[in-house]
């Protein structure tokens, strides 16, 4: 069998502090793979007024997918402000390197598991089990946006809507426009992740999660897409909420839930609630799947307040880095994994300061390395 490339992003803050942990785990668990470390995050947007070089992009290209740490982002004003003094002023934009990836890489599904672990005393309950499914190319994420809004949109606005009517008073500096953009591509993709992995998983329903009643044409175009598409699917139920109120269902009855499918940015937002129901960022994997490349990476940030202390709680990497393992094919390895993380999360011994205990980050991951090479 050939050696795995895996791309090896650190990023910033506590980013590097979980990769190095993942390594611990990863090295125990023997995969024969090559990882090759790239350069990303505000470091380089500061001293290069990129935060992806070109020469990262380059590694993505040549490897079977990514391992990614987490990047600060700060606004636009803030990140101008920060760029080492022969860059100012120069017209470089700060954008988010992960959403650009997740651009041009189309890696078009986000999936984000959600599964409370026995022992973990962060559990809201201890029956739940959901995996969110988060469309994530497009939506308000696109990045088409205006501010302020040029006249040419405007009236192309005003003569393509009667609802613009409002607005045709107010000046166009006063505007922002962010566009809600959703492709019948995409919809079907990510209504179909879901339900094939329902139906691989035997779980008896997918919940679409939307606003049709008020947001008619994008999330109309998604349900309607997911009405077909569950007819394919006769023994799995789709349920179809409104995001606001599936935000007041999960905390009242997480545990009838199972997978949820969503748009971006109505994903994004109900994934982090699923993830504090069952512990919080320090648990929340993610796994970001395109057709031909995917890359994965915990759902928190780069906590610069936590960054190289060795404080934060490892098992948000190292249950992604258990995605990667299911993604590259490898199973066996997958489910030892997992089986290792749940293990330490019920023997209450090694914890770090989120769950009441003091073990650092390392300390954690070694604990788990144990248990991998024990249950071999
Ligand atoms: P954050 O996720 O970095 O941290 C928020 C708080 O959550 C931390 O202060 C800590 O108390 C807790 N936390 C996070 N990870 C933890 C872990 N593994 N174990 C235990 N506790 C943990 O979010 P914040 O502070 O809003 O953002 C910090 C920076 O990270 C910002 O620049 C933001 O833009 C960026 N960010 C990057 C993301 C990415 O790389 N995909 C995602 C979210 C935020
Ligand atoms: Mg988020």
């Amino acid at each position: 069998m050939t050696k795995y490339r895996i791309a090896w992003l650190p990023g910033d803050g506590i980013g590097n502090d979980v990769m190095e942990a993942a390594k611990i785990v990863l090295d125990e668990l023997k995969l024969d793979a090559d990882y090759l470390s790239g350069d990303v995050g505000w470091e380089f947007w500061k001293k290069e007024g990129n935060p992806l070089p070109d020469r990262t992009i380059k590694i993505l290209k040549e490897t079977d997918c990514c391992l990614f740490g987490a990047i600060t982002s700060k606004p636009k004003e803030e990140a101008e402000k920060e760029l080492s003094p022969e860059l100012k002023g120069k017209g470089y934009v700060y954008s988010s390197p992960i959403v650009k990836i997740r651009q041009e890489f189309e890696l078009h599904t986000n999936i984000r598991p959600c599964k409370a672990y026995k022992g973990n005393p962060l559990n809201y309950r201890d029956d739940i089990d959901l995996v969110v499914f988060r469309e994530n190319t497009e939506d308000l994420y696109c990045g088409v946006e205006f501010h302020p809004l040029p006249k040419e949109v405007m009236d192309s606005l005003l003569k393509n809507h009667p609802q613009m009517k409002r607005f045709k008073d107010i000046p166009l500096e006063d505007i922002a426009l962010s566009c809600r953009i959703f492709t019948r591509k995409a919809c079907q993709s990510i209504v179909r992740q879901a339900f094939k992995y329902a139906r691989k998983y035997k779980r008896n329903s997918v919940t679409l999660i939307e606003k049709p009643n008020v947001i008619r044409e994008t999330s109309g175009l998604m349900i309607r897409e997911a009405r077909k598409i569950a007819s394919e699917y006769p023994e799995i139920e789709l349920w179809e909420t409104n995001v606001d109120a599936m935000c007041m269902w999960l905390v009242k009855n997480p545990q009838k839930y199972s997978v949820l499918a969503s748009s971006n940015l109505f994903g994004d937002i109900i994934s982090d609630l699923c993830a504090q129901l069952v512990g919080g960022l320090g648990f929340a994997s993610s796994a970001n799947i395109g057709d031909d490349y995917a890359l994965f990476e915990p759902t928190h940030g780069s906590a610069p307040k936590y960054a190289g202390q060795y404080k934060v709680n490892p098992i948000a990497m190292l249950l992604t880095v258990k995605l990667m393992l299911e993604y590259l094919g490898e199973g066996e390895l997958a489910e030892r994994l997992e089986n290792s993380i749940a293990q330490v999360i019920e023997e209450e011994k090694v914890r770090t300061y989120d769950l009441g205990g003091t073990a650092s980050t390392l300390e954690v991951a070694q604990e788990v390395a144990r248990k991998v090479s024990s249950n071999e």
